[in-house]
Formats: C-alpha cells, structure tokens, sequence
C-alpha cells in the first residue's frame, strides 16, 4: 500500500498500476468499522485486478462557523494501518492546499435534494461535499464510488450529482454499521463522554419505535414523528435538530407516507452532532405482513 499527497502523484500511481476497476472510498479519516465496512466491499467490487483508493481529506469547505473542523480527530497513521489490513491499495491524503487553489471560484451546488434536513440546516454543507467529491471523481476517476447509508442525504445527493453532471462512475451504498448499543459508528462519537454515547442509543431506539409503528400500519408522519421525538426526549440532554420523513428519492417531505420513505433525524448530545435514520418501505413493509 502506498500513501500520496499530490494530485499528480495518486493519478501516475492509479495509471501504473494498468486496466483494472478503480474503486474509490471518500472518507475524512479517523476510520472506525463503519468506513472498514465500505473499504471491505470497495475490495470486492474492485477485485483482484483491480485499484481500491481509500481517499482521507478532512474537507474544510464542508464545515460551516463554528463547527469541529478544527477538532475533527485526523488519526493518518492509525487509518493507515486500517487501511493496510483491509486490503487497500493507495491512500490520497492531499493537504489542503493541494485540494484547493487559493481563492477557488466554482463550486457545485444541488438545489433540490439538499432543500430539508442537514441540507437546511448546515447551510452550504452539501455544497462542500459535492464540491470536494467532484474533485475527487476527477482526480481518481474511479469506475465505482462507495458511500454508506447512515449519511442518507449524503448518498442521494450524490448520486444525484453523478446524474446530473454524467459523471462515468457507479455508486454503492454499504448499509450503517453500528455499536451493539445500536448506536451508529461516527468519528464524532468519540467526542462523547461515556455516559453520553450510552444515552445516545436512543436514536436507533426512537427511529425503530416509529419503524414498529409503521409496520403496524400507522401512514401519519406526525404520529411517527412523534413516536420517535417522544422516545428521544426521554433523554434529557438530547437536543433534537430535526426529525423528519421524506421520500426515498427526492428527500422531500410527505404527509403521510405513501411510497418508500426515510425517517432521518440529527440530535446535539453535549454539543456533538448525531445523525441516522431508517428506511420506511412500503414494499418491505407489505411483505413483513405476508
Ligand atoms: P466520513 O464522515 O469520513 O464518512 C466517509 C464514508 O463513511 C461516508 O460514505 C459515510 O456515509 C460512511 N460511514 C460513516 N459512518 C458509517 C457507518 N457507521 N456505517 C457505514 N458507513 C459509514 O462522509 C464523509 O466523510 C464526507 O462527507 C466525504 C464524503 C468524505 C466528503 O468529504
């Protein structure tokens, strides 16, 4: 496995190694078993022949004020032992400096996916993310991108972006890994204090009491809405930022649910940002009654 920090250098790395799929895992680093269950699945789809890229940018333009950019955790050594055991065979770790021109004038901006949950409320986040994605597409142009499902929003905007502007790349999506606790791997859960990350259970608790819900037949988004709120507020330091239904493809809120939906939610514990969510299938639910 090999480590570069330069654009010119990943793309004579990726060409020397000949014909195979490039397959490229986007990360921010301080990996957990979330992104090694991505990488793991990037190794199958990119084969014996083929590159598997595991790229760790901690992306400033995704930040916005007064968000952990500046203590986001940036653990290279130990990703990179990570990395090395799971099977990857390059790792793009640019600089800031080489990701970003000074005073860089275009960006890439979704106006519909984006419009409600974290679209709304970290403004210019998603922008930042299709942003540096985009650059990253061009720089490894790889034949398939993995993405994981416990960033739901991240992954439609994406492949909206790759729809949109004809990238030539797939995108997979790998299901959310998550603590026996249920709690969902996140670099930001080590910001929590031990007590803390247990209360945080409650947001698979919460998201799988509407999940019940619904199999049970309840259609209402505010009667899921509210099973799931009331389930979170039985934690006294959590502080909701949303929780909402939209549907699984435009992201866009419903009424009542009449097609497949995602319940997704984002809580502040002690200042730290969590977010996850659950796919509400109509599909999957009909069958469950078979
Ligand atoms: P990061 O938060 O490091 O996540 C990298 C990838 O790992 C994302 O696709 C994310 O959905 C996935 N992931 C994180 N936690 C997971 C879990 N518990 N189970 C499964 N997958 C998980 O997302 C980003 O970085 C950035 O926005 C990025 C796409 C790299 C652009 O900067």
């Amino acid at each position: 496995m090999e480590v570069f920090r330069s654009i010119s250098e990943i793309r004579q790395a990726i060409a020397r190694r000949g014909g195979g799929r490039v397959v490229l895992v986007p990360t921010m680093g301080a990996l957990h078993e979330g992104h090694r269950s991505l990488i793991e699945e990037g190794r199958d789809l990119a084969g014996e022949d083929g590159v598997l890229v595991v790229s760790i940018f901690v992306n400033p333009t995704q930040f916005g004020a007064g968000e952990d950019f500046e203590d986001y955790p940036r653990t290279l050594d130990a990703d990179s032992r990570i990395c090395e055991e799971s099977g990857v065979d390059l790792i793009f770790a640019p600089l800031a400096k080489e990701m970003y021109a000074p005073n860089p004038s275009v960006k890439v901006i979704e106006e519909s996916v984006t419009t409600h949950l974290c679209g709304a409320s970290r403004p210019g986040h998603f922008s930042g993310v299709c942003t540096v994605v985009a650059k990253l597409f061009n720089i490894v142009r790889p034949d398939v991108a993995v993405f994981g499902k416990k960033d739901a929003q991240q992954l439609a905007v994406i492949r909206r972006m790759v729809h949109d502007l004809n990238f030539p790349v797939d995108i997979f999506g790998v299901e959310t890994v998550r603590e026996d606790s249920g709690l969902a791997l996140s670099s930001r859960n080590q910001y929590l204090e031990a007590e803390t990350r247990k209360d945080a259970a409650v947001l698979r608790q919460a998201l799988l009491a509407a999940e019940e819900k619904f199999i049970r037949g309840e259609r209402s988004v505010r009667a899921l809405v509210d099973a799931a709120t009331n389930r979170i507020s039985s934690v006294g330091e959590a502080r909701i930022d949303y929780v909402e239904i939209v549907n699984n493809d435009t992201f866009q809120p419903v009424e009542e649910i009449q097609s497949d939906a995602v319940m997704a939610l984002a809580v502040f514990f002690d200042g730290t940002r969590l977010i996850d969510n659950i796919d509400l299938n109509l599909k999957d639910c009909l069958s469950s009654l078979d």
